[in-house]
């Protein structure tokens, strides 16, 4: 049997988030507003192919059936295809998603699905070209929808949309988002602005509880799905007149963490046990050769017994986490 990677309140982990670069070419409010700085990992650079099927195999090897590719952009890496054919090599990987800000989607979505993609969340924030390019800093909303279109085209049965809804700027938009899924097999998903280091000011400002939304979904007829512990911390909610379903994430709910069914290794290749944590577990000294699986395994179980119960945000702390750049989100 496939040794599985457990923690000390029993939450299984199956699904690994992989950063594959911290590079963005947005610069949305909530993340990089200033646009994307090299040096915030230091100088290391990003994980190599090599790695990666390795970082790969080592999960595949201890239970891990999802991977999500994510950035900064993960698409941006010009071996994004190649990444994906890599990860999928491990027949235990069943689901291979990449979540991405829509900009490579037109252009490269269906090479994506041939490598073997499997899932695609895209982060959507407006559906007003105005407004998207003032959260983004990129006037590309045409772009990211047709990518949207052109992922459908490709194959791609569902695809999640991502919002993050702030205050005063796009939380009005609540049914513009809820008519745009009526005929479309997205599920949406509402995302709780969370304080990162660097966005302290805008938490303040803009922050929407998850709490007020869910109310508004109830009173508007949608239903809260049924779920099993292992779909991970968002509530899904259906409703009979929509083809789309909503997803909520809310962080900062009481029990979110129970659900926890997810390990991340930044693009310099340390282990995280928490999006809000601390710095990392180092694993690149193992990635070197294929020769160092049994020891790259080990540290790995071995790391994740100083997993903790739930995030730092709770106690209005960030960890180490200055923005959602560099460990994905
Ligand atoms: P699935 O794999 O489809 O369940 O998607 P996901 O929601 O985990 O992935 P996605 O990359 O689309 O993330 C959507 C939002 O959820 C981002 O803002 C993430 O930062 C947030 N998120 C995902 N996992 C966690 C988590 O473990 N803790 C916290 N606090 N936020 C998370
Ligand atoms: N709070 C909530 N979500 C965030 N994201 C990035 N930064 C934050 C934040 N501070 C979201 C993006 C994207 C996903 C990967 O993370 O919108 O959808
Ligand atoms: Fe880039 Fe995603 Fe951060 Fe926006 S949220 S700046 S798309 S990494």
């Amino acid at each position: 049997t496939v040794p599985q990677l457990i923690d000390a309140f029993a939450r299984k982990f199956y699904y690994l988030r992989l950063s594959i670069t911290d590079v963005c070419n947005f610069r949305c409010t909530y993340c990089l507003p200033d646009g994307y700085k090299p040096g915030a990992l230091g100088n290391k650079s990003f994980l190599s192919l090599d790695e990666i099927r390795r970082i790969s195999r080592a999960f595949a090897s201890l239970g891990t059936e999802k991977v999500r590719l994510t950035g900064g952009e993960p698409t941006l890496r010009r071996d994004f295809t190649d990444i994906i054919a890599a990860v999928r090599e491990n027949p235990e990987i069943r689901t291979l998603a990449v979540t991405t800000n829509g900009y490579r989607l037109a252009r490269d979505v269906a090479a994506w699905r041939d490598a073997g993609l499997t899932a695609i969340n895209v982060s959507v924030d407006s559906l007003d070209a105005r407004q998207f390019y003032a959260i983004t800093g990129e006037d590309k909303f045409t772009q990211v929808m047709a990518g949207i279109d052109a992922a459908f085209e490709a194959g791609f049965e569902k695809i999640k949309v991502n919002t993050v809804l702030m205050r005063g700027v796009n939380d009005t938009s609540l049914n513009s988002f809820l008519n745009w899924i009526k005929h479309r097999p997205i599920q949406m998903r509402f995302i709780e602005l969370m304080q990162t280091g660097e966005g302290g000011g805008l938490f303040q400002r803009h922050h929407v509880s998850g709490e007020v939304i869910r109310e508004q979904l109830l009173r508007q007829g949608w239903q809260l799905q049924a779920r099993a512990r292992s779909d991970g911390p968002a509530q899904v909610f259906s409703h009979p007149d929509y083809l789309g379903e909503v997803g909520l994430i809310m962080p900062y709910e009481k029990d979110f963490c129970a659900s926890c069914n997810r390990l991340r290794v930044s693009a310099i290749g340390n282990l995280h046990l928490c999006l809000f944590g601390e710095s990392g577990i180092p694993l690149r000294d193992l990635l070197a050769d294929d020769g160092q699986l049994d020891d790259l395994q080990m540290r790995i179980q071995g790391g994740l017994r100083g997993k903790r119960e739930t995030h730092f945000l709770h106690q209005g702390d960030s960890g180490i986490t200055q923005n959602l750049s560099f460990i994905g989100g």
